[in-house]
């Protein structure tokens, strides 16, 4: 437990020594799966910091940057961003961000290819994707979560259902794999989407508190 508590708050490290021992975070799950509202709780409890892909190129898209017009098109229909444009702009934020107590990748990685990007990132920083967490919730829940979310999001992707079934779709196709990846590598848990967010959050942290 204090080694724990040393390692998560970087005590015994110092600047001659470039190895820190941070925590890395897959959070995992389909869209509407609650990633997004158990992320900004676990950044308040533990400091680390949160990556979210989509939010990503939301921020893009709400600028109008060559990325953002980009990647509009695919996510107005649900598909997803290509590998390239994608694992470019997460390497650019990790990168400038070296300084944290650990990441919380949320929405990425959505493919096979971006998890391997992800470990070699990982590696290049002397660091180790230490846990992937699943948020289990069904598909008919998702939908509704996403449409009821979609009043105040502003997204238009939360807006159509079948947007929102093409959304589960992919994440079916190409995404869901990645779990059975990280399991090979003996990372990967799974816990249970549906409750109070509290319940959920007490269900993450009691896996984070073992790492
Ligand atoms: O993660 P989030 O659900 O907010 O992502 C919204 C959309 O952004 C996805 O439906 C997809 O079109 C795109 N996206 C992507 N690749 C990622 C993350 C998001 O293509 N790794
Ligand atoms: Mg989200």
């Amino acid at each position: 437990m204090i080694e724990w508590f040393k390692r998560l708050f970087g005590i015994g490290t110092n600047s001659t020594n470039s190895y820190k021992k941070m925590v890395n975070l897959i959070l995992f799950g389909p869209p509407g799966s609650g990633k997004g509202t158990q992320a900004a709780k676990l950044v308040d409890k533990y400091g680390f910091l949160h990556i979210s892909t989509g939010d990503l190129f939301r921020y893009e898209m709400g600028n109008d940057t060559p990325l953002g017009l980009e990647a509009k098109s695919f996510i107005e229909k649900g598909e997803l961003v290509p590998d390239s444009i994608t694992i470019g702009m997460l390497k650019n934020k990790v990168q400038a961000n070296p300084d944290v107590k650990g990441y919380i990748f949320d929405g990425f990685p959505r493919t096979i290819d971006q998890s391997k990007a992800l470990d070699q990132l990982m590696e290049s920083l002397d660091q180790k994707i230490d846990k992937l967490i699943a948020l289990s919730v069904k598909d008919e829940e998702i939908i509704s979560r996403i449409l009821e979310r979609g009043k105040t999001s502003g997204r238009a992707d939360d807006n159509d259902e079948s947007i929102i079934r093409n959304r589960i779709n992919v994440y079916n196709e190409n995404t869901r794999q990645v779990y059975d990846y990280y399991d090979k590598k003996g990372v990967s848990s799974s816990v249970d989407g549906l409750g109070t967010i509290d319940e959920i959050f007490t269900r993450l942290t009691d896996v984070i508190d073992q790492v």
